[in-house]
């Protein structure tokens, strides 16, 4: 079932999420339809704030031939596409800059710096307890989705220069929603 995407200025993308006790068939289903929903508005990411919800939990999907080989080569261990309960970053090194976008913000893109490799640890949907290490492409993802599930935005990494490029477009995304920045 495809699920309407919650834009920027609803509440909800500021509320920090809830670890989950169990992976539950409700929750199962949830990401499956969290998972359609993205592939749907072709974002490579979508976490439960974005669809209303406060569960820790988001779904990843990095379409093949979007990562430079050596990072395609580095991330082939992990199987596309993540549905992860509680994820958690419990280790990050050097730094990555580039475009960044989101689907809670419709026409407004700018450029994040992440670091550059991460690891992961979370439940998988069989309630098994994972750690994966990722690069590049698939390391910004985790980090945007996993900051989302804080209630943290893309936007509030942008430089003063980009945000204040992006202000009135930002407002206007904002007041149309709801109005929470
Ligand atoms: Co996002």
């Amino acid at each position: 079932m495809v699920l309407q995407i919650c834009k920027y200025g609803e509440k909800v993308l500021r509320e920090k999420s809830i670890p989950v006790a169990a992976v539950t068939e409700e929750l199962r289903t949830l990401a499956s339809d969290m998972l359609e929903t993205m592939r749907k508005a072709r974002g490579v990411g979508l976490a439960a704030q974005q669809i209303g919800r406060t569960e820790s939990m988001c779904v990843i999907e990095i379409p093949e031939g979007c990562e430079e080989d050596e990072d395609a080569l580095f991330n082939a261990p992990v199987a596309m596409p993540l549905k992860l309960f509680n994820p958690e970053i419990i280790a990050k090194e050097g730094s990555q800059r580039d475009k960044e976008g989101c689907l809670s913000f419709p026409g407004v893109g700018g450029s994040v710096t992440r670091a550059e490799q991460v690891t992961c640890q979370y439940l998988d949907e069989n309630n098994r307890h994972q750690i994966i290490t990722a690069r590049g492409f698939l390391a910004r993802a985790l980090q945007h989705e996993i900051d989302h599930l804080n209630g943290v935005l893309y936007v509030d990494h942008l430089s003063a220069v980009e945000r204040l490029s992006f202000s009135s477009k930002l407002k206007k995304l904002a007041k149309a929603n709801g109005g929470v920045r």
